[in-house]
């Protein structure tokens, strides 16, 4: 086989493991903790070094680089055609809370990173203003690549695309999830409620606490809404256990 060749199956066969690995933990969720071996296969004991034995020992939970290396160039959908840098996600492995926005606008298809451009440097505040680094949080979109004149994604988009975004979230294991915007509320939480009315309270997204709150391009758009963002983000601190100031005001 030839160089190319071996990369191109070395790639169909991390995002085969990486779809297996979604339907084992979805199957997981509905009670099934186990699947009988086939005759012949291979144990754990007699497998070669590979994508799934990669994850992280001590958790068992795939690790970020694992995810992104499972997209590869990714191309499942056709806003892979028109991206510069596939936006897949920055911050802490590890972080007690993750925020989850919409799509890549066009400053974040340029820089490969989300929330960057003007809305993102609200976001940044607002992380300040709980007493967080920006570097401490985990910040990803439902969509990695931008679409077309900032467009409201496709449920075709969000099917090809959505897998990834709950995989970060597992890996991560957050404490809290802030859902930015009517968008990424409405997606993760599988509603068509208004983001008026979803925000202000705790929803559950997989086991975990999550807070719908708006989007910061709509802040930029009308600061009235401050008041409730922050009022959603005091109950966001007072769950990870921070101290509420007055600052976020
Ligand atoms: N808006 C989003 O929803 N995500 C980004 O990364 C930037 C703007």
């Amino acid at each position: 086989m030839c160089k190319e060749e071996s990369m191109k199956a070395d790639l169909t066969l991390q995002e085969t493991l990486g779809g297996l690995r979604v339907y084992l933990e979805e199957l997981a969720e509905t009670g099934v903790d186990g699947l009988p071996l086939a005759a012949g296969v291979e144990t754990s004991e007699t497998a070669s070094p590979g994508f799934i034995s990669e994850a992280t020992p001590e958790t068992g939970r795939e690790t970020l680089d694992e995810i992104r290396q499972s997209m590869g160039e990714c191309g499942r959908c056709s806003l892979g055609d028109g991206r510069t840098n596939l936006v897949f996600g920055v911050g802490n492995p590890h972080a007690r809370l993750v925020f989850v926005g919409e799509a890549p606008g066009r400053d974040e298809d340029l820089k490969g990173e989300p929330f960057v451009g003007e809305a993102g440097h609200l976001l940044t505040k607002i992380i300040q203003a709980m007493g967080f680094e920006r570097s401490e949080v985990y910040i990803c979109n439902v969509l990695k690549c931008r679409p077309p004149n900032n467009r409201d994604p496709l449920p075709s988009e969000v099917e090809a695309c959505g897998s990834f975004m709950l995989r970060q979230v597992r890996s991560i294991g957050p404490q809290v999830i802030v859902a930015l915007g009517r968008f990424a509320a409405q997606t993760l939480l599988s509603t068509n409620t208004p983001i008026s009315k979803l925000r202000g309270q705790f929803h559950d997204y997989h086991g975990i606490p999550l807070m719908p709150t708006y989007h910061p391009a709509a802040l930029l758009r009308d600061a009235a809404l401050k008041r409730d963002v922050w009022e959603d983000m005091k109950q966001v601190m007072g769950l990870l256990g921070k101290e509420v100031s007055g600052k976020g005001k």
